[in-house]
């Protein structure tokens, strides 16, 4: 916690000084500098001491320490700051950005390293695939813009020699979709010439000593910076870093980036060729200029994809369009042609560099964005722009780089110093105004339209003539002569710091700059042979072609003049603030401790004239007096509503401030907050924090809430709709029911007049629920039809249906015909239709047994086939009454043998058509008897009939089932207690049936026909 980091580090926040003066400030900047604490609060800005050494203060457990904590909870920190803004970003949907300012060197670079670190850190916990490919493109640019927008310089051994701005997109989630990277004016003279001292850019070194052997022999090049003009200055300058591992690590950063090895070639190839050019000298022959070396002139048109003809041609001539419409080739003089290379290889470095910019944003841009689908996409903006410059000789890049540090200073005072007070003053808070210096007089001295030094310049370019540098420093002279922040040695002829006609000087806000006028026109007019242009427009090589599309046009096209540097630059500046003011600001200040690199060098005159220019102290008092954060009371209430019983869920107070008051108080804020008209002006986040804290605590509940109150109604539509689907359902099945039971009714209405009483009628599909009614039904209309049928057949007949009956559930169909269609006669030994000789003998002989056994009634009689007591068969009567079983002689009728009927145990048939049948009897000695057929009709069944009259028989008068088996193997049964089988077969040539032992038992003979 920042209050924990002990005293003897000092003041965390130069807020919390005794006294706001510069020395006090002064004094606990230097002890935490000393003490390795690099960073102190004002406020939410971060003022930031390069340390020059590294830091134990990075890192996953620091991360963690800071992810998702309030500002102060912590000591200051770079994570802090990214964690607020991060915060504010998805807490508020709030567009925010994170400006770094300071000098060369003074750790801008860094710091937005560590906040891109931190951001990638903190987002994406789930570990989608898609977003952590977009962070590891947006750290892995990092490495590739510096290799080739860095440089060496006097300052700063890895100084940014661009301006970058980077606007990070996230999803509803916080997670980041992608990016986007705008450059700003790359100090690109620097490719022609460096100070003493400095290097180009990386990049060029980084190839030379990095590339392989066999990709600087494709290229033509040697291993040997000092082999080549432009990279000569540089070749012996020390740096802190290994160029040949970090040309390995651009390459594989480049790959991970999505670049093409066509694309990575190209890039490589427009490198080499602008080493290559430099190297090219021109020799004048009299009045006509020439290439000696030809050899080079071919490997750059190789390299580029050109012809060696069309590439001297551009190096050595100008196509230029007279009046009359007429095209002519001029030829250089040998200065024209040394600069016309040196612009084209500044344009060939700048064009890569914007190329690779934008190949980059095109990996990163957020793609398949939906607002609807994916929420509001909001931005966090981080810009580390070079820093306020001054050299020993100043040029058009310092004057453009120290213009955009007065416009950046100018939206700091805007938004931290100027806007805070205008509030204040809006919102009625008593406030005492704090002085600062506004740096508006500067800005405007660059850049306002037709009095401003850019306007002179651009003037001086249009001017068609001669016009040179020293004339523009006169017109300066007499159109700012008169400008506080203006001066040159005509003005100030004392000051010999400058000279006529070549210096001239402003005023920063950071401090006096001279500036050499020299070049300015120039760098201005950043004038390119339109030759050039076209030459690498019908390059080959596809890469290279797409970054010159200007060069389409033809030499009489080309008539509108182009914007100039300053003004282009300009533009982007003020297109810049417009786009940081519309964010919300997070501030990192950075202070260089020394110049030369040292991790404990405390230099009090340099960093004080930082502190002093930055407006830090300004910023503190300012901060001190005045209010950390503010809310409108509605926006307030919206928010903290939950955290106070009397405004949750909706406050019944006249005013919203008043119910903002009632959450002030009851927290016990009251000391802590001011009222303005509109808003609530809170001093220490403290408070803020305490609430954050309450709301974050009630969210759950809350949402528990919102859960109960939504699965409930949830629940209840979902009953309702079960509820409709029970009735409809139900509706439906009485539907069908009914309408089932009306069917039923109407085929079924005339069936009592039907011959068949409805059994032809076909019965209505019945719905499922009424199967089983269905059957039942169906029962009882056969029931009811029987019944019908029944009651129809004549009392006398009873019996013989019966009968049927009875042989019909014994034979169980098994029988394929069984006498059911004929009228059964039970006695046909009495009948003399069946036996016409013999009737009247049988029926005196049944008259004289039925009076001496007295049975009622003959159940059966008729002519049988059978065995005798030594198995020979013999024809003999067979009389079944209700008593007994006989057998009798087959004249005369007497009797051979006769059984108690009661010991009958059951019957024996076959499935076929035979006659045959067994009487099984209790002693086991059972009659196997072959039924003959009578006169009556010779080819009848009567097996049926004895079968039927037998059961029907001992059902009625004993009520217990006679046992029937039917069997189509033949029979079993037993004779004198011993088991026989008797099987069937036919034989041809045989009169009638007849019986023949085997070895099982007996053989029923058939006659075959
Ligand atoms: N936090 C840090 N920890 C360790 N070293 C640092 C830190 N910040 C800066 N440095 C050192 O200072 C050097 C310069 O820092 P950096 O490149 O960030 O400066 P800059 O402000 O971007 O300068 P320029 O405007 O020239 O680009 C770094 O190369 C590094 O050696
Ligand atoms: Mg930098």
């Amino acid at each position: 916690m920042a209050e924990l980091e002990g005293l003897e580090f000092g003041k965390s926040d130069f807020v919390l000084l005794d006294e706001v003066n510069m020395e006090q400030f002064m004094e606990n900047l230097q002890l935490r500098f000393e003490k390795g604490r690099i960073y102190t609060f004002i406020g939410e800005v971060v003022v930031s001491v390069n340390p020059y050494k590294q830091m134990d203060i990075y890192g996953k457990v620091a991360i963690e320490a800071y992810r998702g904590r309030e500002l102060y909870e912590n000591p200051p920190h770079l994570y802090a700051v990214a964690d607020a803004a991060y915060k504010a970003m998805k807490r508020r949907a709030k567009d925010t950005c994170i400006v770094i300012s300071g000098e060369s060197g003074a750790g801008k670079t860094e710091a937005s390293k560590y906040i891109m670190q931190y951001i990638a850190a903190i987002t994406n916990p789930n570990q989608r695939e898609e977003v952590e490919s977009v962070k590891n493109v947006l750290l892995k640019s990092n490495c590739v813009l510096e290799a080739f927008g860095n440089a060496k310089t006097n300052r700063n051994d890895n100084s940014s020699r661009f301006g970058k701005y980077m606007d990070i997109n996230f999803n509803f989630n916080g997670d980041p979709t992608g990016g986007h990277i705008n450059n700003y004016l790359l100090e690109k003279s620097r490719v022609v010439q460096q100070h003493a001292g400095e290097r180009n850019f990386h990049s060029f070194y980084q190839l030379l000593r990095g590339g392989t052997d066999d990709m600087l022999s494709n290229l033509h090049l040697q291993r040997n910076p000092e082999a080549y003009v432009y990279s000569k200055e540089g070749a012996s300058v020390i740096t802190g870093f290994n160029d040949g591992s970090l040309h390995k690590a651009v390459l594989s950063a480049m790959k991970v980036i999505g670049f093409t090895s066509e694309e990575i070639s190209s890039i490589y190839k427009i490198i080499a060729t602008i080493l290559l050019l430099g190297n090219l000298e021109f020799e004048c022959d009299g009045e006509i200029v020439q290439l000696p070396g030809a050899g080079s002139v071919s490997h750059v048109a190789e390299l580029t994809g050109t012809e060696p003809e069309t590439v001297s041609k551009a190096l050595l001539y100008r196509t230029v369009a007279t009046g009359g419409g007429e095209v002519i080739e001029k030829g250089h003089n040998k200065l024209e042609a040394c600069f016309g290379r040196d612009a084209f290889a500044k344009a060939l470095y700048e064009r890569l560099f914007a190329w690779i910019v934008g190949r980059i944003n095109t990996v990163i841009e957020v793609k398949n964005y939906n607002p609807a689908l994916h929420g509001k996409n909001t931005v966090i903006g981080v810009l580390d722009i070079y820093g306020f410059e001054i050299f020993d000789n100043n040029s058009f890049e310092q004057f453009c780089i120290n213009y955009c540090n007065e416009k950046l200073q100018q939206l700091f005072i805007e938004l931290i110093l100027q806007q805070e007070q205008e509030e204040y003053h809006r919102e009625g808070i008593t406030w005492q105004h704090i002085e600062y210096f506004n740096n508006q007089i500067i800005v405007d001295l660059v850049e306002q339209l037709h009095k401003g030094i850019i306007s002179i310049l651009d003037e001086a370019c249009l001017t068609v003539g001669k016009v040179t540098d020293t004339v523009c420093l006169e017109t300066m002279n007499t159109k700012l002569g008169q400008h506080p922040h203006f001066t040159s040695r005509k003005h100030c002829p004392t000051d010999k710091t400058m000279d006529f006609q070549r210096h001239f000087r402003i005023r920063h806000y950071a401090g006096d700059v001279t500036y050499s006028i020299e070049g300015f026109l120039d760098k201005n007019k950043d004038p390119l042979f339109q030759d050039f242009k076209r030459l690498m427009y019908n390059s080959a090589d596809p890469v290279l072609k797409e970054m010159w599309p200007d060069g389409q046009l033809s030499i009489t096209e080309v008539t509108k003049r182009p914007l100039t540097a300053a003004t282009l630059f300009k533009n982007s500046i003020i297109a810049l603030v417009e786009n940081l003011a519309c964010k919300e600001p997070y501030y990192v200040r950075c202070i260089k401790p020394n110049d030369v690199k040292s991790p404990v060098l405390f230099d009090d005159a340099r960093c004080r004239h930082q502190v002093a220019y930055l407006g830090l102290l300004e910023n503190v008092r300012v901060r001190r007096a005045g209010f950390a954060y503010r809310q409108p009371y509605a926006r307030f209430l919206q928010r903290y509503k939950m955290t106070c019983e009397y405004t949750w869920p909706n406050h019944l107070m006249d005013t919203d401030r008043e119910a903002v008051e009632a959450i002030v108080t009851q927290h016990g804020f009251e000391g802590d907050v001011a009222y303005g008209h509109t808003k609530l002006f809170v001093r220490t986040p403290r408070s803020l924090f305490t609430l954050e804290q309450e709301r974050a605590a009630l969210i759950p509940i809350l949402v528990l809430f919102l859960q109960k109150v939504w699965r409930g109604a949830l629940a209840r539509m979902r009953c309702r709709r079960m509820r409709a689907i029970y009735a409809i359902m139900g509706c439906y099945k009485r539907y069908k029911v009914k309408s089932h039971f009306f069917e039923v009714e109407r085929r079924f209405a005339s069936v009592r007049s039907m011959a068949d009483y409805g059994k032809s009628v076909e019965w209505p599909t019945p719905p499922a629920a009424l199967a089983q009614f269905h059957a039942i039904t169906q029962q009882l209309h056969r029931r009811w039809r029987a019944r019908r049928i029944i009651k129809n057949i004549p009392p006398s007949d009873m019996l013989e249906v019966r009968a049927k009956v009875a042989a019909m559930e014994a034979l169980r169909g098994e029988r394929p015909d069984w006498g059911f269609g004929r009228a059964w006669e039970r006695d046909y030994l009495a009948n003399p239709k069946d036996c016409p000789q013999s009737s009247s003998n049988f029926m005196r002989a049944s008259k004289d047994l039925k009076s001496k056994d007295q049975y009622s009634q003959i159940l059966f009689s008729g002519s049988v086939r059978m065995l005798n007591w030594f198995n020979n068969t013999k024809d003999r009567g067979l009389v079944i009454t209700d008593k007994h079983i006989y057998k009798l002689e087959p004249k005369k009728y007497k009797v051979h043998k006769k059984i108690p009927l009661d010991s009958v145990t059951g019957l024996s048939v076959t499935s076929d058509t035979d006659q045959v049948v067994a009487l099984h009897t209790a002693t086991q000695d059972d009659f196997l008897v072959y039924l003959q057929r009578g006169e009556l009709c010779p080819n009848q069944d009567r097996i049926g009939e004895l079968v039927g009259t037998l059961c029907d028989h001992f059902k009625r008068a004993r009520n217990t089932p006679l046992p029937v088996k039917v069997s189509s193997m033949g029979l079993s049964l037993h004779m004198s207690g011993k088991p026989k089988t008797v099987t069937i077969e036919t034989k041809a040539g045989l009169v009638s049936a007849d019986f023949r032992k085997s070895r099982a038992g007996f053989t029923l003979l058939l006659p075959s026909h």
